[in-house]
């Protein structure tokens, strides 16, 4: 029989790799996996326990909850702010950083969570995912908005559950990429998937091609370029994915290449992209770059964006290395 090792057997001998680790971060990263396979269980009981559809509510992005946006928000935060590991934490779905309630101990983390990605493709039945990201705090002190305000190459953790044909979680800690595999039976994440890396060569690209009009001229130039296959400049065939879901087009570019881009858009000029950096494109970018990928707005490498706000949105391009470079070129050529 093979050893199988758990993720939590995996971060404790990763944690005595480091000197004067205490054991905190691993005992908050199991409340994160706790949390985690509540969620996994909920959707996929979906429709059977009544969980689908509209909450007919609205976040602080104006845009309309699903009533399991809310339910795994409270699983997150009722899994997480008795801990004592937190100083505080912050969520796509509400307006201000959540306070630990004041009878718990302030700890020397900050989690931020997305906890439901792609949410409109939950009544559908497709791929959906949490995305967290831990910063450290000031310890013991009730955290305020600016001390959430670090850049990504701050991030202690980052990391994604996938809630598809297998739950997965996938996990940086700044050392490479790992993949865990939930096991129903057991309720154990198990490593399946070490060392994560970024095919350089690829032939994928995601990217919602009804918003072109609104793209600017490096995104439609690059993009125009791939549809042109053979016969174009690139001189090869490139094929398309578009899943809404920005854990499952991650988790694909992971496992076998590609580049996945929400540019910048001029639909609406009070948003700079759709991605939330803090939620989404700062976890993601900081797990790519670890896999040997690389994440941009077109601009700046999305880890080096120093965040105004928490809700932030930026553009973001992320994933083979040679391809987000390529798009990165065409924004300097057009400036
Ligand atoms: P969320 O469900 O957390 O709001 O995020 C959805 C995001 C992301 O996962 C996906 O890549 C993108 O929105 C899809 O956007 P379109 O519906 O505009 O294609
Ligand atoms: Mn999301
Ligand atoms: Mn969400």
């Amino acid at each position: 029989m093979t050893t199988q090792v758990t993720l939590t057997q995996f971060i404790i001998e990763q944690q005595r790799s480091m000197p004067g680790a205490s054991g905190d971060f691993t005992s908050l990263l199991n409340d994160i996996v706790t949390a985690c396979k509540r969620i996994s269980h909920m959707v996929n009981r979906g429709a059977l326990i009544g969980v689908l559809g509209s909450a007919e509510t609205e976040n602080v992005q104006g845009e309309t909850q699903k009533k399991l946006d809310i339910i795994t928000n409270d699983i997150m935060v009722e899994a997480l702010e008795w801990t004592g590991h937190l100083a505080g934490m912050a969520s796509e779905e509400i307006d201000d950083p959540i306070d630990i309630p004041a009878q718990y101990p302030k700890g020397k983390y900050l989690a931020l969570f997305d906890p439901l990605d792609g949410s409109s493709n939950i009544d559908v039945n497709l791929t959906v995912g949490t995305i967290f990201s831990i910063l450290r705090a000031r310890e013991g002190i009730a955290a305020s908005v600016e001390d959430f305000l670090q850049k990504g190459t701050d991030q202690v953790c980052a990391g994604f559950v996938l809630y598809g044909p297998s739950t997965m979680m996938i996990l940086t800690t700044g050392h490479g990429v790992n993949g865990f595999t939930l096991d129903q039976d057991v309720g154990e994440f198990i490593l399946t998937h070490p060392d994560m890396r970024i095919p350089e060569k690829t032939n994928e690209f995601a990217i919602n091609m009804s918003n072109r009009r609104f793209w600017e001229e490096p995104v439609r130039r690059y993009v125009d370029e791939l549809m042109e296959g053979e016969d174009g400049p690139r001189g090869e065939n490139f094929n398309m994915r578009w899943v809404a879901s920005m854990v499952a087009e991650v988790y694909r570019i992971l496992t076998r290449g590609g580049i996945f881009m929400y540019p910048f858009d001029t639909r609406d000029p009070s948003k700079p992209g759709k991605l939330r950096l803090m939620y989404e494109a700062n976890p993601m970018g900081f797990i790519v770059e670890q896999a040997g990928g690389a994440a941009s707005t077109g601009r700046e490498r999305i880890l080096d964006v120093k965040p105004e706000d928490i809700h932030q949105r930026v553009p973001v391009i992320l994933g083979s290395k040679n391809e987000v470079e390529h798009v990165v070129s065409y924004h300097q050529d057009s400036e």
